[in-house]
């Protein structure tokens, strides 16, 4: 007997294979993965559902899951009256999904010079590019330290990094890596948590430093990468260039490298 392929009603579809909710504005997916697809830790690629008017809606997704994970893994926002999510926050296992297979971005490690330590800066869904790097052996292979700064309004919306760093250390493959390398440090700013405060404010006062008994940022060791809103974005480039980091890309890596969250209100 032959295997029939199954059906594919979608162009470019993948399966939705697991679903978490994890706050009423916050959920993340998995999806099968195109064979043929590779990216390189940080990149983003268009997803999105047939719209009411037959036509692909699509928008930007950092891919959260490493370039080794047999599926992907997506963090989403749920926009209330959203084009896109207002539909995607309701997909189930069995759903397909739109995933144009083409990745791009600049939050790539091929982006940056060498260097000792490297910083993770996120605000919101912006963790979801590092949770894809926090989870890629070249991470550990290329830097001596990781630190993730993730800051959000509340500390229900810190679960999902949360707990997937502590998962980390538990991870067959990439626990032995991460152990002593990777410093956690997430802050909210509008719920009492044991660490408070934006990453600008924590950089730039030396709190983050303090509390977790590093060096200052230095140019000759220190890299980053950026990843929030708009106006997130500006202040910590700010705050970068101020400890003497300059902004890379592929064509030209440098100290630090920046892409958006999400396209919006916020300047
Ligand atoms: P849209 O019409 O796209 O957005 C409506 C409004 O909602 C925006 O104007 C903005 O004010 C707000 N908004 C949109 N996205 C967010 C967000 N993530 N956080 C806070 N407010 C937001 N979104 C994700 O949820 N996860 C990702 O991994 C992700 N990666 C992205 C990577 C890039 C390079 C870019 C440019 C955007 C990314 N986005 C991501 C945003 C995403 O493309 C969509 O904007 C989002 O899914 C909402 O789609 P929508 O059609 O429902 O509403
Ligand atoms: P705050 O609560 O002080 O505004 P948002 O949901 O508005 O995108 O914000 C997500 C997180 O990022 C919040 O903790 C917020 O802090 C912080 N944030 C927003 N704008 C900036 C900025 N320009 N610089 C630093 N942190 C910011």
């Amino acid at each position: 007997m032959t295997d029939i392929p199954k059906l594919k009603t979608l162009p470019d579809a993948q399966s939705v294979t697991a679903v978490t909710h994890w706050t009423d504005t916050l959920f993340s997916f998995r999806v099968s993965r195109p064979q043929s697809l590779r990216f390189r830790s940080g990149e983003f690629v268009m997803i999105g559902l047939m719209g009411d008017n037959g036509k692909p809606l699509l928008r930007a997704y950092s891919i959260a899951s490493p370039n080794w994970d047999e599926e992907l893994e997506f963090y989403s926002i749920k926009v209330p009256d959203g084009p896109l999510t207002s539909k995607l926050q309701h997909i189930q296992p069995g759903d397909e999904i739109i995933l144009r297979p083409k990745p791009v971005g600049t939050l790539v490690i091929d982006a940056l010079l060498p260097g000792k330590r490297v910083w993770f800066l996120a605000t919101g869904t912006g963790i979801a590019p590092f949770a894809s790097l926090m989870r890629d052996p070249e991470t550990y292979e290329k830097f001596d330290e990781v630190v993730m700064m993730h800051t959000c309004r509340t500390v229900a919306e810190l679960d999902y990094g949360r707990e997937l760093v502590e998962g980390l250390i538990n991870d067959p493959l990439i626990g032995e890596m991460v152990e002593g390398k990777l410093k956690y440090y997430p802050t909210t700013t509008r719920e009492e948590s044991p660490h408070m405060g934006r990453i600008t404010d924590n950089l730039a006062n030396g709190k983050v430093f303090k509390d977790l008994d590093l060096a200052p940022m230095d140019p000759t060791t220190d890299r980053a990468m950026v990843c929030g809103s708009l106006a997130f974005n500006k202040d910590v480039m700010a705050v970068l260039e101020g400890f003497g980091l300059h902004e890379g890309a592929n064509s030209e890596p440098r100290e630090y490298v920046v892409e958006k969250a999400f396209v919006g209100d916020g300047v």
